[in-house]
């Protein structure tokens, strides 16, 4: 055991997020699935200053949770969308709020569902916006392994690229950033390393459990396992804890609910994308807390 202080290593996959990136980087914000009233209290709380104190360029948040754990609705979009969100994720709980189809077609919301979702559905699996005065794809694609059986992701992504102009002779990649929803890391490392090269970043998302991986593959593709969630953190996943043990207890269908107060967590990972070769030069973890009872709770008793 070390009983001494070492000296801090530096570590070339970071870089320090007090400063502004120069105009030849996309500084991108990837904030884990948003869970609840909770989670959008904390979206509403930390996503406005972390765009000005991180110098944020573009903020990707996974909203598959917002409308009380269970997916999107037009409402919880619009809330995500007035407090920063850039472009909104999903995941495999996209489903399941009656307005998904308005939410999914309205073009201001840029919500994206999992591309990998047999054709014809409704909305986008991909879809582009310019940052910096480039154009950056955000792709959503749903993982296989421990899930409902979908369309082969691995396909799919190589569909999404086939489309984007590139010039494979000055060597740069299309700037795409993938959300990849998935339980399994083995799946979520091998679809990573397969990408790695063609395109700038890849997070997972889905377990809510944020993960210490975070680096640059060989070919320059940033990516983590696993951002986390923002929600509630006296939970299980999100749920609530006794609903969620008697699941277990019981081996019977318990309907799960989701704590409306107390301290909620904060998890995303900012990607530095070098805006000419699309190549990430750092990934760093934001972990945040909004702590109940400051100003957290006297924000939720605001009138919306
Ligand atoms: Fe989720
Ligand atoms: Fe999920």
């Amino acid at each position: 055991m070390t009983t001494h202080a070492e000296p801090e290593r530096h570590d070339p996959n970071r870089t320090p997020l007090e400063h502004a990136p120069g105009d030849d980087t996309i500084r991108v914000l990837a904030v884990g699935d948003i869970y609840g009233s909770l989670g959008r209290r904390a979206a509403k709380r930390f996503l406005p200053r972390l765009r000005a104190d991180l110098h944020a360029d573009l903020i990707i948040v996974n909203g598959e949770n917002s409308a009380g754990g269970r997916g999107i609705s037009l409402r919880t979009a619009r809330e995500l969308r007035d407090c920063g969100a850039d472009v909104i994720t999903t995941g495999n709980h996209v489903w399941a709020q009656p307005d998904i189809r308005q939410v999914l077609n309205d073009e201001d919301l840029r919500v994206v569902r999992p591309a990998n979702f047999p054709d014809p559905a409704p909305g986008a699996g991909a879809l582009r916006i310019t940052v910096k005065g480039r154009d950056v794809t955000v792709a959503n694609l749903l993982g296989r392994v421990f899930m409902e059986p979908l369309d082969d992701p691995f396909r799919a992504i190589d569909a999404i690229l086939f489309t984007l102009a590139h010039n494979p002779e000055d060597g740069n990649r299309p700037i795409v950033i993938v959300d990849f929803h998935a339980e399994a890391t083995s799946e979520k490392q091998a679809f990573a390393w397969y990408v790695d090269g063609r395109v700038s970043a890849v997070f997972g998302t889905h377990t809510h459990v944020p993960t210490a991986d975070g680096r640059i593959l060989p070919g320059g593709t940033g990516y983590i396992t696993d951002l986390g969630m923002t929600g509630p953190r006296d939970s299980i996943i999100g749920a609530t804890v006794e609903q969620t043990i008697q699941r277990f207890l019981t081996q019977r269908s318990v309907r799960l609910q989701t704590p409306e107060t107390g301290d909620a967590i904060f998890n995303g990972v900012v990607f530095d994308i070098d805006a000419r070769t699309g190549a990430c030069r750092a990934v760093q973890r934001v972990d945040l807390l909004d702590a109940a009872g400051i100003d957290g709770d006297a924000q939720r008793r605001a009138p919306s």
